[in-house]
C-alpha cells in the first residue's frame, strides 16, 4: 500500500474538510491509505499530492465525489439504537397525526439527513406503515440524502444482502416489508414508492430541500468541527416549521450551541423541536 506523507495528510484534511465537513485527525494516515490508496494506480497517480491536485483541477468533480465516496463512513442499519424508532412509532409521528384528526389523507415529511445506504429510511417507511396500515394512501415522503453518490445507489435500489439484513430486522418484519429477488430481498414498492433519494451535502446544498415535520440526523455531526456542527444544525433548523422535531445520534448533543431548538424528553428518549 502507498504510503502518505504528514504533508499529504495535511492536504488530504482539507481538501476533505472543505468540501465534506469531515474532520480526519493525524491518527488517520491508515484510513487514508486504506480508502484512497486504491484511486492512486486507477487514476494514474504515483502519490497522493498528485491525487489532490488532479482532482482540485477536475472541473466535473467525478473525482472529489470518488474520494468523498471513499472516505465517507457509511456505517448505518436497520432500526438502529432502535429508541428513536420507539418515539417516532409513540410520540413524534402521532403527534403529526393528531393535528389532522379530521383529514383523510395525511401529509407527513420526514427528511433522514445523511441517509447512507438508505436503512434509516426504511426502517422510518415501515413503522409508519405499521401505524397508518396502507402508507400509499396518504400524502407520505421520506427523503433520504447523503454526499455519498455510491451510497445513495444502493438505498435508492431498496436491495439488501443477508449482512444488511441481519442487522436489526426482525424475521416478521423482513417478511412484511420484503419481497425475495434471490440471492437478495427488495424492500416492498409500496415503501419505495414514499422513499425519495438525493445527493446533498448539508454543509452547503440544503437550500432546495423542503420543509419537514421531522429530521433525522444522525451519526454524522460527530464527524464534523464545532463550526460546521453549528453550520449543520443551523442548516436544518431552516428546514422545519416552528414545532418541527430534530432527532439526533445518541452520542451527540446541541451543546454549547445557539440554536433554536428546545430539548425535550420522552421517557427517557431526548429530541428537538423547533422554537
Ligand atoms: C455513519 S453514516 C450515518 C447513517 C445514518 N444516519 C445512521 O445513523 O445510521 C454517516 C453518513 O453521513 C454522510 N455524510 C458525511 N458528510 C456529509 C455531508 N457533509 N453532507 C451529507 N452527508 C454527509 C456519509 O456519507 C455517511 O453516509
Amino acid at each position: 500500500m502507498i504510503k502518505v506523507t504528514q504533508k499529504e495528510l495535511l492536504l488530504i484534511r482539507d481538501f476533505v474538510e472543505s468540501n465534506c465537513g469531515i474532520v480526519l485527525d493525524d491518527s488517520k494516515s491508515y484510513l487514508v491509505e486504506s480508502r484512497l490508496g486504491p484511486i492512486l494506480p486507477e487514476i494514474g497517480a504515483s502519490n497522493y499530492l498528485e491525487l489532490i491536485v488532479s482532482a482540485t483541477k477536475d472541473r466535473s468533480d467525478k473525482l472529489k465525489h470518488k474520494i468523498i465516496d471513499c472516505i465517507t463512513t457509511n456505517e448505518t442499519y436497520f432500526f438502529r439504537d432502535q429508541k428513536p424508532f420507539e418515539l417516532l412509532a409513540h410520540k413524534l409521528i402521532p403527534d403529526v397525526l393528531e393535528k389532522q384528526l379530521n383529514q383523510t389523507k395525511i401529509k407527513l415529511r420526514i427528511w433522514s439527513a445523511a441517509a447512507s445506504t438508505g436503512q434509516e429510511v426504511y426502517s422510518v417507511a415501515m413503522v409508519i406503515k405499521e401505524l397508518l396500515g396502507k402508507v400509499t394512501d396518504h400524502d407520505i415522503r421520506i427523503l433520504g440524502t447523503d454526499i455519498s453518490k455510491n451510497a445513495l445507489e444502493i438505498a435508492s435500489r431498496g436491495l439488501y444482502g443477508k449482512i444488511e439484513l441481519s442487522r436489526g430486522l426482525t424475521g416478521a418484519r423482513l417478511k412484511k416489508h420484503f419481497t425475495a429477488k434471490e440471492p437478495l430481498w427488495q424492500v416492498n414498492d409500496d415503501l419505495r414508492a414514499v422513499a425519495q433519494f438525493k445527493p446533498t451535502n448539508l454543509l452547503t446544498g440544503a437550500t432546495l430541500i423542503p420543509i419537514q415535520d421531522i429530521i433525522l440526523c444522525r451519526n454524522v455531526a460527530f464527524y464534523f468541527s464545532k463550526e460546521n456542527k453549528q453550520r449543520l444544525f443551523q442548516n436544518l433548523a431552516k428546514k422545519l416549521e416552528t414545532g418541527g422535531i430534530l432527532v439526533i445520534g445518541s452520542t451527540e448533543n446541541l451543546v454549547g450551541m445557539d440554536l433554536p431548538f428546545e430539548r425535550k424528553d420522552f421517557h427517557g428518549n431526548i429530541y428537538y423541536q423547533k422554537k
